[in-house]
């Protein structure tokens, strides 16, 4: 019996909690689940946009499921806090395309790693007589632990090459470190190959030539920016799925945020979510679970029919849900 603490969020992510729940209960594994508060939703009733008690609860569930949440501007970001405060410095971003889904490539599998305790991202910022600042920190245990954890995620799921991604040439001290340490790390994994480009030209890169790349590892604003990228070569971000990694815990959300263009709808597309979930249960070492969960998915992208209209179908949320069920008892 595994504990999930469960974090549905603001906007769709409720809705698309709710499917992988429906999911979840559908395997021949046992869960508890303790739900936990986070984003505007808690903002409101709460005062705080992530009350103590949900990162108490994250900290000692075996795992946590997290739906998407709205940042508004001036309110501290949830997941950022929530990231931070249990150290899960690795952000997983698989890229993948699926048969039946429209994508600029077809057979497309790569990986992003995004460092997710610093960089950009690292809170500080000021305000200064003309406007403002915000620091963006590179810190050598950060560098050496990220890239440590792309190589040996890469010789675990027998990948070939790392690629780290930053922009050294401008930002000389900070990526410069990230890209040294990246090398340094390199050294000791002889068998898997390592090389580095710059931000800028591996945006491009995505768009002209992603099937050259197998992991890339990067700071957190450029992981971010790529994942979206990536996301959008590969049917968009209702597929895209993430999970978040540190030494103790581990957290799997979509990749995408609250969609308030589309909440209420139940339109949202339920398979990022869902593919987040099929992450958890690779971390949970339910290899088998996983497995099936993930074709009953692809099974249904494949046949295209019962399917949201992001991809291009005109069903709801719950009934691509339903689908996806049957498809799974079948599988068993
Ligand atoms: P978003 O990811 O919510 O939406 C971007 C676009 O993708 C929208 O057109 C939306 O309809 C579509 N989309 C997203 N998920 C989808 C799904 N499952 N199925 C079909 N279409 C989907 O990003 P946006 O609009 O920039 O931000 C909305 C709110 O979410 C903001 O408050 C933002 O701060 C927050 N956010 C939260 C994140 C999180 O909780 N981890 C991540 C990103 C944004
Ligand atoms: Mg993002």
């Amino acid at each position: 019996m595994y504990n999930l603490t469960i974090i549905p969020g603001d906007g769709i992510g409720p809705e698309v909690m709710n499917a992988a729940l429906q999911v979840l209960d559908c395997l021949d594994i046992e869960f508890s689940y303790t739900e936990a508060y986070a984003g505007n939703g808690s903002y409101k009733r709460t005062g705080t946009t992530i009350p103590q008690e949900t990162i108490k609860q994250a900290r000692k569930a075996d795992a946590v499921l997290f739906g998407a949440v709205t940042t508004v501007p001036g309110q501290k970001s949830a997941i950022i806090t929530l990231r931070k405060a249990l150290d899960l410095y690795a952000n997983i971003r698989p890229v993948k395309s699926y048969s039946g889904v429209r994508s600029l490539y077809p057979d497309l599998d790569l990986v992003i790693i995004r460092e997710n305790t610093e960089g950009l991202y690292s809170g500080i910022e000021e305000k200064t007589d003309d406007g403002a600042t915000a620091l963006r920190v590179i810190t050598t245990k950060a560098s050496q632990r990220i890239s440590k954890f792309a190589f040996e995620y890469v010789k675990k799921t027998e990948r070939s090459k790392v690629t780290a991604v930053h922009k050294a040439n401008v930002l000389k001290l900070s990526d410069g470190l990230f890209k040294r340490i990246f090398y340094e790390v390199a050294e000791h994994y002889p068998d898997t190959e390592a090389d580095d480009k710059y931000v800028d030209a591996m945006a491009m890169f995505l768009l002209t030539k992603p099937q050259e790349f197998d992991c890339i590892v990067t700071t957190n604003l450029f992981g971010d920016i790529l994942s979206d990228e990536g996301a959008g070569l590969v049917g968009g971000l209702g597929l895209a799925p993430s999970a978040n990694i540190g030494y103790k815990n581990g957290l799997f959300e979509p990749v995408h945020g609250s969609g308030p263009d589309i909440a209420g709808k139940n339109i949202s597309n339920p398979s990022a979510m869902i593919l987040s979930t099929v992450m958890l249960l690779r971390y949970l070492h339910e290899e088998e679970e996983a497995y099936m969960l993930e074709n009953a998915l692809i099974e249904v992208l494949k046949e295209g029919k019962k399917v949201t209209p992001d991809l291009g179908g005109n069903f709801k949320t719950d009934d691509m849900t339903q689908e996806i069920k049957r498809k799974l008892k079948s599988l068993k």
